[in-house]
């Protein structure tokens, strides 16, 4: 368990903004449900409409039966430690998710602070932290998507973390053989939560990876997404460490390149891919 993560549950907007502020994470409880949710997003921030959100900006994320890759957070598979929207240039900073009926087993959700990751691979394994900082070495999304890298260290030393681990990802050559290192560490660092009615999460989208694990019987949460109003919350975190510009690796992954599918399961051709499956 994550030491320090804020545990008063608390479902008022002050508290959920000052949690997400200071630590990336406030876990809400007593949320009426949809209508809960949409509310407390338009408290601490701007709602951000997602492909599958319906007009008040919040998604129901439930079993559809859908067999497509990029829809897979509409089944009952696990869905690996993510973020959302990774496809796109600038994801929302702002992740809001409550459960509204609990599966009969399984259907945790799982989360990991990418700041956690990012100075445990430090460590532990510069050499993967350097490569994994490498800009346009990760294309998310497809051909289509975003050419950017796991952790995008920006001005004023803030680091944004980018991840998707399904078929719709592709890492450079010099990226690929380092995903197991950084498997491990969000491993180490995975924080579970229980599904519980009422109960769910607001995590800072550009810092925290989101993911679930498997489940069997019905399981209804609602998503929405949100960007925080401005000097409200950091688009990423301070890390303890800073990977200078001598130790990230120089690789380049350009759309045009034959790219490494070695740590993809069973990696989509890129014409197949068309969007992005990212659901809590
Ligand atoms: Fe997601």
């Amino acid at each position: 368990m994550h030491t320090d993560l804020p545990l008063r549950n608390s479902s008022a907007p002050a508290d959920v903004l000052a949690d997400v502020a200071s630590v990336g994470v406030a876990l809400i409880d007593g949320v009426p449900g949809r209508s809960g949710l949409v509310a407390l997003a338009h408290s601490i921030g701007t709602v951000v409409p997602h492909r599958d959100s319906d007009l008040d900006g919040a998604t129901a994320i439930e079993d559809r039966a859908h067999r497509d890759a990029a829809m897979v957070g509409f089944t009952r598979a696990p869905l690996a430690p993510h973020t959302d929207r990774s496809s796109i240039e600038n994801p929302p900073g702002l992740l809001l998710t409550v459960c509204s009926q609990e599966p009969v087993s399984g259907g945790e959700s799982v989360i990991v602070d990418g700041q956690a990751v990012y100075d445990d691979l430090a460590q532990t394994m510069p050499s993967a932290l350097a490569a994994l900082c490498a800009p346009r070495s990760a294309l998310f999304g497809g051909a289509d998507g975003y050419l950017g890298s796991v952790f995008a260290p920006g001005p004023d030393g803030v680091v944004a973390v980018r991840l998707r681990l399904d078929s719709l990802v592709r890492f450079a050559p010099a990226v690929a053989p380092h995903i197991p290192a950084l498997r491990a560490a969000i491993e180490r660092h995975l924080v579970t939560l229980p599904v519980r009615t009422g109960a769910g999460y607001v995590l800072n989208n550009r810092r925290w990876l989101h993911g679930r694990r498997g489940f069997a019987g019905p399981r209804l949460m609602y998503r929405v997404t949100a960007d925080p109003r401005p000097h409200t919350v950091t688009a990423g975190f301070r890390p303890e460490t800073t990977v200078t510009g001598e130790t990230a690796v120089p690789t380049v992954l350009r759309r045009q390149e034959p790219i490494d599918t070695t740590t993809t399961a069973e990696p989509a051709p890129l014409s197949s891919i068309t969007a992005p499956g990212d659901h809590p």
